[in-house]
């Protein structure tokens, strides 16, 4: 009974894993019976004790099985096997002061709406560069027939046409049962947060990074841990270290036109990742909202590269705005049907309509054709700032990206100071500066497609006087 086939591809613990969760659904092990020792189920896989212990701990974290002090390891007696309450503690939640919301957002969520203001800050499209589309003209009771066939994972229809897109875009072979769809990324990060991780657990996730600035974690006593990143993305050993230092349970990377340096994972760190993640047998959450929005051909995603140890998600968002807030994971079936579990149990249902409106949008026969035409407009958005940035000094120093919404722009000189950055609001120029995403202040990130020709010019021409004030202010610091 306690024997693996050999052939499987997949990391030896998910094996020991897959195969006691299949013997309790099939009811070769029953609620109460007991697991063999540790010691024992080490000797008969054939395995050290340590991979062992590691799956028995996911099954506990997963709620098929429990450990209890002096009478080992049970199956779990909670309904099918295993308890899927969702893990959000409201308790903890309510009993924590309210967050400090950021003092620089609060003055500029003041200025946002001014028509005077130059709007960088925003991390989506502006409405203009949107593709349009014209809404389905479904009557009541057609919507109502589309409900109908609505299926715990999502609205069929669209399930096969993320597939479809996933395959094509690149190359990932996903079945419909491997795929939820979520209320956007976050909704899907946050589910993951519920499953698979505890109060206490370490993440790892890059360094500056979007996450670091959502409260879900915190929310959830999840601790979030920075992996500095340099040109070829997450920095390997780096991560290493941290994963012995704080037995990390989890990797979270946006490898393509990250948020928010934009830069792109080389395929020699993203194999380096994976071979990292099979040695520590870590599960990596390829976050990828933004590979829609590519001027070029891009490395194969994390989830091509090893189909079983990454969970990819995918979003709307970044494409047709976040009105539509549908995404997607894309993971092995068992936890797909996991996190389907614990989505119903929070009441997480998304109404069949703007999964109707996603699917027309994806299968309207102009899509290909306007997203061919925002990305050539990308493009020239791009040139245009980087021939813009030529005529003006060189204080800050940023890389060339070949995709995505967004370019990060590094200070060369002295440390930045929040009263540095409140010259950027002064001057009603809107970016997102690094301590959002980090405990950097050094950098800003800068949605270069929401300007005009024009207001690329101006935004250089802002950006000279802020610089040449700030270095300014060095000079009155140093002397
Ligand atoms: C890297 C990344 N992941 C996830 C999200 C959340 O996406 P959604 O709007 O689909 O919830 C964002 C949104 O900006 C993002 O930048």
């Amino acid at each position: 009974m306690w024997k693996l086939e050999s052939t499987k591809k997949i990391p030896v613990y998910q094996q020991i894993m897959e195969q006691i969760i299949e013997y309790i659904q099939k009811g070769q092990l029953n609620p109460g019976d007991h697991l063999p020792s540790e010691r024992k189920l080490a000797a008969s896989y054939q395995v050290n004790r340590s991979t062992v212990v590691h799956a028995l701990e996911e099954l506990v974290s997963l709620g098929w099985i429990i450990r209890q002090q002096g009478s080992g390891t049970l199956v779990n007696e909670g309904r099918w096997g295993r308890s899927a309450t969702p893990r959000m503690n409201w308790r903890q939640l309510l009993s924590r002061e309210t967050p400090q919301t950021e003092p620089y957002l609060l003055e500029l969520h003041e200025i946002q709406k001014d028509t005077q203001t130059l709007d960088l800050y925003t991390g989506e499209l502006p409405l203009d560069l949107i593709p349009d589309f014209r809404l389905p003209a479904y009557t009541w009771e057609e919507l109502l027939i589309e409900e109908k066939k609505q299926r715990d994972l999502g609205y069929p229809p669209l399930q096969r046409i993320i597939c479809e897109r996933l395959y094509r875009e690149q190359g990932l072979e996903a079945a419909t049962n491997q795929v939820l769809i979520t209320s956007g990324a976050q909704q899907a990060l946050f589910l993951l947060l519920q499953v698979m991780l505890e109060a206490g657990d370490s993440v790892a996730i890059e360094d500056p990074s979007f996450l670091y600035s959502l409260p879900i974690f915190d929310t959830a006593g999840v601790r979030l841990y920075g992996v500095a990143m340099d040109e070829e993305g997450m920095q390997i050993e780096a991560l290493e270290q941290l994963i012995l230092a704080k037995r990390v349970k989890l990797i979270i990377v946006n490898p393509t036109f990250q948020n928010p340096t934009g830069n792109t994972m080389t395929l020699k760190r993203r194999k380096q990742l994976i071979a990292l993640s099979e040695k520590y047998q870590l599960p990596i959450v390829e976050d990828d909202v933004f590979s829609e929005l590519n001027f070029l051909q891009l490395p194969p995603s994390l989830k091509s590269l090893a189909p079983h140890q990454v969970i990819h998600l995918g979003s709307l968002s970044k494409i047709f705005g976040s009105s539509i807030k549908i995404g997607w994971i894309v993971a092995d079936q068992s936890l797909i049907q996991r996190l389907s579990e614990a989505k119903q149990m929070m009441d997480f249902s998304i109404s069949v309509f703007p999964q109707v409106v996603a699917y027309t949008a994806l299968t309207d026969q102009s899509f290909e054709t306007n997203r061919q035409e925002l990305i050539d407009t990308l493009k020239h958005k791009r040139d245009c700032f980087y021939s813009c940035a030529q005529s003006v000094s060189s204080d800050w120093q940023f890389e060339e990206i070949d995709g995505g919404l967004y370019v990060w722009l590094k200070w060369r000189h002295q440390k930045l100071t929040r009263k540095d950055w409140g010259l950027f609001l002064q001057e009603k120029l809107l970016v997102a500066p690094s301590f959002l995403f980090s405990n950097d202040t050094m950098a800003m990130r800068v949605n270069y497609s929401r300007m005009t020709e024009e207001e690329c010019y101006i935004f250089f021409v802002k950006l000279q006087k802020i610089s040449e004030i700030i270095g300014g202010r060095k000079y009155e610091r140093d002397n």
